[in-house]
């Protein structure tokens, strides 16, 4: 098993498998793109599955695969599946943008994926091209749709953005109505590969539930499982529920149980750890898998209480959400 310095027992990995991203959400990354990595410097499948692996030896029982972009990554289907076929692996997640999403999904289906979080952040074509600056918004409905007529487990992630999409937060509520799906509202954070620093946000949490709430005063609170990022709340007689992430205004790390693992193999013992130590190198410098464990334990025993805290006390600038793994 791998517990922390605090006590907390790790169990879910988040698997950064690609920096690039065919979309350019203005949250994310600039215009232009990040400064991304050769691809010698980005971990193979094999590396990336036998780090898995080593993890799952230790308790790990959750993989989420992420990025960037995760299907822009070439015959990532493979890796996919043989994450899913690692001994001790009983819950497989992807996160995407949704825009090649729906032919996969057959495939994603036979595997037995349990969930998908599709990141949409209005519903509105308009919209979608000036926060992405992509024109893709029907090829992400599309794959909404096939998402729900596929019975795959979906979530939408919308990041709240004060001059960008307000007027989605109650359709984005009330597609709950007429559909199972869980939408998380976010919080915006400043990850956006810009160095941007803290800003106070006005459409915290607490906003957006009061805003909700004025038009639907009858919401429902659900229970939160532990170490959810969300908390759930459901519109009466809806198919599904909404979440609100309050990223920025309030920190998950006392039940944190995430290990993030950078496209380049970087570890992040939290979403605000600068990340310096490469199990690339390591590995392609012969490590065993008994010394890579143990750099697990090494590394997670020094793990910050409050990442966040942390973070404000250091002088790293906030990354790009893509090169850490979202
Ligand atoms: P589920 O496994 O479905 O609950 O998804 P998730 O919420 O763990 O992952 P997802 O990739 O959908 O991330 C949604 C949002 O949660 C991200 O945009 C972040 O804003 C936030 N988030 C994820 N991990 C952390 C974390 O460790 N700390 C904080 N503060 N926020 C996080
Ligand atoms: N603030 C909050 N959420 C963000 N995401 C990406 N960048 C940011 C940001 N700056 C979200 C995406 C994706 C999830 C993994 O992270 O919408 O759904
Ligand atoms: Fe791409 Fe996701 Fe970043 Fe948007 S938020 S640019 S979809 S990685």
């Amino acid at each position: 098993m791998l517990y922390d310095n605090h006590g907390r027992q790790l169990r879910y990995l988040r698997l950064g498998v690609t920096e690039r991203c065919n979309l350019r959400c203005f949250y994310c990354m600039p215009e232009e793109g990040l400064n991304f990595s050769h691809r010698s410097q980005i971990l193979s499948f094999e590396e990336m599955e036998r780090l898995t692996r080593i993890l799952a030896e230790m308790g790990i029982n959750k993989v989420r695969i992420t990025g960037g972009e995760p299907f822009v990554r070439k015959n990532i289907m493979e890796l996919i599946e043989n994450i899913s076929a690692i001994e001790g692996i009983d819950s497989v997640n992807i996160t995407t943008n949704g825009t090649s999403l729906i032919e996969h999904l057959p495939k994603l289906k036979a595997i037995g994926i349990d969930a998908i979080n599709l990141s949409l952040d209005c519903l509105d074509k308009e919209r979608f091209l000036k926060i992405t600056r992509r024109d893709e918004f029907d090829q992400v409905m599309d794959s909404f749709h096939a998402l729900m007529d596929s019975g795959i487990t979906t979530k939408i992630n919308m990041v709240v953005m004060e001059e960008h999409n307000i007027d989605d937060i109650i359709p984005m509520c009330e597609l709950t109505l007429q559909h199972k799906v869980s939408v998380r509202f976010i919080e915006e954070m400043p990850f956006n590969g810009g160095g941007k620093k803290f800003t106070p946000i006005t459409w915290n949490a607490r906003q957006i539930l009061a805003h909700i709430q004025g038009h639907h005063p009858n919401v429902e609170k659900l229970p939160d499982p532990e170490s959810s990022t969300s908390l759930n709340y459901q519109l009466p007689n809806a198919k599904g529920s909404f979440g609100i992430i309050p990223a920025y205004t309030r920190t998950i790390c006392h039940s944190c149980d995430r290990i993030r693992l950078t496209p380049k193999g970087e570890l992040k013992t939290c979403l605000y750890d600068g990340g310096s130590f490469s199990f690339r190198d390591f590995m392609r410098a012969g490590a065993t898998d008994e010394e890579i464990r143990n750099q697990f334990r090494t590394l997670f025993n020094n793990r910050a209480k409050d990442g966040f805290e942390a973070q404000q006390k250091s002088s790293n600038p906030f990354e790009s959400m893509a090169t850490i793994g979202g």
